[in-house]
C-alpha cells in the first residue's frame, strides 16, 4: 500500500475518501474470505488494512462512517450455507456385516413384533448408494428448499445447489401440501474420472473418489460450480408429510417407491422384494457380483421392512430405525509395509497402538495409518514392525491391520514391546485391569496427551462444535498454559494479551481469524443440555447416551441434581450390585432405556473428582445450556409419567410397550415404587401388580393402556 499516503499527511477531505475507500474495500475482502473462503490478500495486508482505517479514524473522530469497518466486529462469522432444522431428523442406519447379523435382525423383527412378526419378514432389498444424503422439501407440490443432512438434525441450505441437478423436478403433478422426499446425490464413476482429469490439467485439486468429488461439487457456495458437474440422484426415503404416509404414499415401501417414481424422482430399478431372509440373502449375493460394473459405488444392501404399519410399531433406537439395517460389502484390502508402531493416548487415558503404513491406496483413498487396536491384538497377529501387513478399510471406519503375510517378514525382526509408562513427559504407569483390553495411563488429569483430548473433544463436532479450533491451536493453547480445562475456553478473550502477546501478534494468526475464533467461541455460550453433557468427555457417554440423559432430566439443574444423588448412594453403597440396593436416584439412573450399571458408574465416577466438579460449575456459571427438548410432551397423556409394565401382553410386546411408551415421552421402570405413576397389569401378573396396589398406584389393564396411548 506504498501508493497511499501516510495518515499524518491526510487532510480533513483526504480522510474522508480514504475511509469510505477502505470501507468499502474491507467489505469486499471480508465478503471474499467469509462468503467465498477464497481470500485474495494475506491476513497481514488484511490487517494494514484495518489498522490505516482506525488510525485515521483516531485522528478524524468526527468522520467515523456509520458503516466504519471497526465497528463490525470480526464481520460476519462464516456464513457459507445457512443452517436448516429438518422437521424429521435424518437418521443413521445400524449395520449388519455379515449373514449372521442380518438373521439377527429378522429375528429380533420378530421377538419386537411377537405375533406380527412374520409379516415383517418381507423387505426391501435397496442398493445403499455411496453418496451425499440429501432432503428435499415440496410445498404444494414446488420444490422450495434442499438441505444436507448434516448432523442429522440440522443440515445445510443447498437449495441453489441442488436446482442445478435435472434431476431433481421442480413442480410434482398433484401431489399434496408437503412432501419430504429423500435420496442420495452422487457422482458416477465415469464423471469422476472425467471431473479428476479436468482438475488436473487445471492444476486443481483432485479428489480421492466419487463420494467426496460429490460431496466438494454439493457444498459450492458457488451454484454455478455444481451445475458444471453431473450430480445425479436416487430417491429411498422421505421426511415431514402432510398427512399420513400411508395416503400419500402407499401401504409399502415397494408402493412409496413406485409412487415416487411416478412424480419424476428417480428411483433404483435395482431394489427388490423378498419374502424373508434366505431371499434378503440371495439379493445381497446378486447385488455384491453387479458391483464392479455398475457406473456408481454401492457399499453394500438396505433392507427395509416393507408394511410402513409395521415400521411405524417398530420405530427407532437413538439414531437408527429398528425397521431397516445396512449390510455392508466386505471392507477393501491392499498390501503394505508397517513402518513403525506408535502409541496414542485418548481422552479417558487408554492408549491405542497405531501402526504407521508406507501409503498405500485402498478402494481409492490413501492410507498411512491403521489402528491397532489394543496390546493383546499385536499380540495375537504378532505384528512387528517391518512388517509386510494387509489393510482393510471399510466406509468412514478407521483402516485395520488385517493380518501379517509372515513369508515376507524381514530376519532380524523383534515382537513389539508394549511400553509400559505414558509417552507423555510425566511416564506415568500404564495399568491395565484384569479383563479388560485397554491399556490406560494412570496419570488421570494430570497427564497432558488426556488434557489435550478432553479439550479436543469438548470442542469437537458433535459437542461445542467450535469451528477453527484444530488439534494444533489446542495444543499451542495448552503448552502456553493459556487452555487447561474446558471452561478457561469462554476466559480466553477476556484473557488475551495479559501475560502473553495478543493471540492475532501469533505466528499463523491475525485479526481476522484471532476475532473469528473468539466470536465462534461467544456463539457456543448458548448450548443444548444434550451437548453439554457430551462435551464433558464421560467415560462410556457418547452422543446417544447424552441425549438421553438429556431427555431423561429435562434440564441441566435436574441432571445435576439426579446425578450427585446418586453418586452420594453409590459411595454409600459400593458393592452393591443390583441398582435398586443402592438407591432411589441411581436405581432411576440405570432404569433409563440402554443405560445400566457401568454407565451409572461412569457418571458417579465422574461427579466423584473435585477437578471434574469444579469444571462443570465454572461451565455452569460461564454457559446458558438450554433444556432438552422431550419427544410430543404435553400431547400424551402419558408424556414425563413413569410406567411399569409387568405380566404378559396380548397386542404388542413388553419391547414394543416400552418403546411406544417412550416415544411418548414416558419413561418405563423395571420396578415399581411410590415414585411410578402407572402399572400396566397383562395376563399372570405376579408380585409387581400386588405392590402397586399396596402403594396406592394407579393400575392400567393392557386395554386402558393402549387408550391412553393412542389419545
Ligand atoms: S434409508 C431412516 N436407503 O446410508 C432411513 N439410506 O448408513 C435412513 N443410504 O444416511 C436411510 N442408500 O445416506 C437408506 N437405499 C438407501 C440408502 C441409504 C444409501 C445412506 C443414507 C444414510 C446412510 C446410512
Amino acid at each position: 500500500m506504498s501508493e497511499t499516503a501516510a495518515v499524518e499527511n491526510l487532510d480533513q477531505a483526504a480522510a474522508e475518501a480514504e475511509l469510505e475507500r477502505l470501507a468499502g474495500l474491507i467489505r469486499h475482502h471480508d465478503q471474499l474470505y467469509h462468503q467465498k473462503a477464497a481470500p485474495e490478500i494475506s491476513d497481514g495486508d488484511y490487517d494494514a488494512l484495518v489498522r490505516r482505517n482506525q488510525a485515521i479514524e483516531a485522528r478524524f473522530p468526527d468522520l467515523v462512517r456509520a458503516d466504519s469497518p471497526s465497528t463490525r466486529v470480526g464481520g460476519p462469522v462464516a456464513p457459507g450455507f445457512a443452517k436448516v432444522r429438518h422437521a424429521v431428523p435424518m437418521l443413521s442406519l445400524g449395520n449388519a456385516f455379515g449373514a449372521e447379523d442380518l438373521r439377527e435382525f429378522f429375528a429380533r423383527l420378530e421377538r419386537f413384533l411377537g405375533k406380527d412378526g412374520a409379516a415383517a419378514q418381507e423387505v426391501v432389498a435397496e442398493p445403499k448408494i455411496d453418496g451425499l444424503s440429501v432432503s428435499l422439501r415440496y410445498e404444494q407440490g414446488r420444490f422450495q428448499r434442499g438441505a444436507t443432512r448434516g448432523d442429522g438434525s440440522e443440515g445445510e441450505d443447498i437449495t441453489a445447489n441442488l436446482l442445478s441437478l435435472d434431476q431433481v423436478p421442480a413442480q410434482l403433478e398433484g401431489a399434496q401440501e408437503l412432501l419430504e422426499v429423500r435420496g442420495e446425490v452422487y457422482m458416477t464413476k465415469t464423471a469422476f474420472k472425467a471431473l479428476n482429469e479436468r482438475q488436473a490439467e487445471a492444476g486443481q485439486k483432485v479428489f480421492a473418489n466419487p463420494r467426496n468429488a460429490a460431496a466438494g461439487s454439493l457444498r459450492q457456495l458457488d451454484p454455478k460450480i455444481t451445475a458444471a458437474r453431473p450430480l445425479r440422484l436416487f430417491v429411498y426415503a422421505w421426511g415431514a408429510l402432510s398427512g399420513p404416509a400411508e395416503e400419500i404414499l402407499g401401504a409399502t415401501q415397494w408402493d412409496a417407491l413406485s409412487r415416487l417414481a411416478a412424480w419424476g424422482f428417480p428411483t433404483n430399478e435395482r431394489s427388490r422384494l423378498c419374502g424373508g431372509v434366505e431371499e434378503a440373502l440371495a439379493a445381497y449375493e446378486s447385488l455384491a457380483a453387479e458391483r464392479a460394473a455398475l457406473d456408481y459405488d454401492i457399499d453394500g444392501v438396505v433392507y427395509k421392512v416393507n408394511r410402513l404399519d409395521l415400521q411405524a410399531r417398530l420405530g427407532f433406537v437413538s439414531r437408527a430405525p429398528r425397521w431397516a439395517i445396512a449390510h455392508k460389502f466386505p471392507a477393501e484390502q491392499a498390501e503394505t509395509t508397517l513402518e513403525d508402531i506408535f502409541i496414542q493416548v485418548g481422552r479417558t487415558g487408554a492408549l491405542t497402538p497405531v501402526a504407521a503404513l508406507a501409503p498405500v491406496t485402498v478402494g481409492g483413498v490413501v492410507v498411512s495409518r491403521a489402528t491397532l487396536h489394543n496390546e493383546d491384538e499385536i499380540i495375537r497377529k504378532d505384528i512387528r514392525v517391518g512388517d509386510q501387513v494387509v489393510v482393510q478399510r471399510a466406509g468412514d471406519v478407521i483402516p485395520q491391520v488385517v493380518r501379517v503375510i509372515e513369508a515376507q517378514r524381514p530376519a532380524d525382526s523383534q515382537p513389539f514391546v508394549f511400553p509400559k509408562t505414558c509417552p507423555c513427559d510425566l511416564e506415568s504407569p500404564v495399568l491395565r485391569d484384569a479383563g479388560e483390553a485397554v491399556a490406560r495411563c494412570s496419570g488421570e488429569l494430570a497427564c497432558p496427551f488426556q488434557q489435550v483430548e478432553k479439550l479436543r473433544h469438548f470442542v469437537s463436532r458433535g459437542a461445542f462444535d467450535i469451528e477453527g479450533l484444530g488439534e494444533k491451536h489446542i495444543k499451542a493453547f495448552f503448552d502456553k498454559g493459556l487452555l487447561r480445562s474446558a471452561d478457561q475456553l469462554f476466559t480466553l478473550q477476556a484473557r488475551d494479551g495479559q501475560d502473553l502477546p495478543p493471540l492475532k501478534e501469533w505466528e499463523g494468526w491475525g485479526e481476522r481469524s484471532a476475532q473469528n475464533l473468539f466470536a465462534a467461541i461467544e456463539a457456543r455460550r448458548a448450548i443444548a443440555l444434550e451437548r453439554f453433557i457430551y462435551a464433558l468427555g464421560i467415560r462410556q457417554v457418547g452422543e446417544a447416551t447424552a441425549k438421553l440423559l438429556a431427555r431423561r432430566y429435562g434440564s441441566l439443574k435436574a441432571w445435576h441434581a439426579a446425578i450427585t444423588a446418586a453418586t452420594e448412594e453409590r459411595t454409600a453403597a459400593p458393592e452393591a450390585t443390583k441398582p435398586a440396593e443402592v438407591g432411589e436416584a441411581f436405581a432411576t439412573l440405570c432404569d433409563i432405556d440402554q443405560i445400566g450399571l457401568s454407565v451409572a458408574d461412569e457418571l458417579c465416577r465422574f461427579f466423584r473428582e473435585p477437578h471434574n466438579l469444579a469444571v462443570l460449575e465454572a461451565l455452569e456459571g460461564a454457559l446458558e445450556i438450554a433444556d432438552a427438548e422431550v419427544p410430543k410432551s404435553g400431547s400424551s397423556p402419558l408424556a414425563g409419567k413413569t410406567l411399569v409394565f409387568t405380566g404378559t401382553l396380548e397386542q404388542m410386546t413388553r419391547s414394543e410397550a416400552k418403546a411406544r411408551a417412550e416415544s411418548l415421552g414416558a419413561k418405563v421402570a423395571g420396578s415399581v415404587s411410590k415414585r411410578t405413576d402407572f402399572v400396566v397389569v397383562g395376563a399372570d401378573a405376579g408380585s409387581k401388580a400386588a405392590k402397586a396396589e399396596a402403594l396406592g398406584v394407579t393400575v392400567l389393564s393392557e386395554a386402558e393402556w393402549l387408550d391412553l396411548a393412542s389419545s
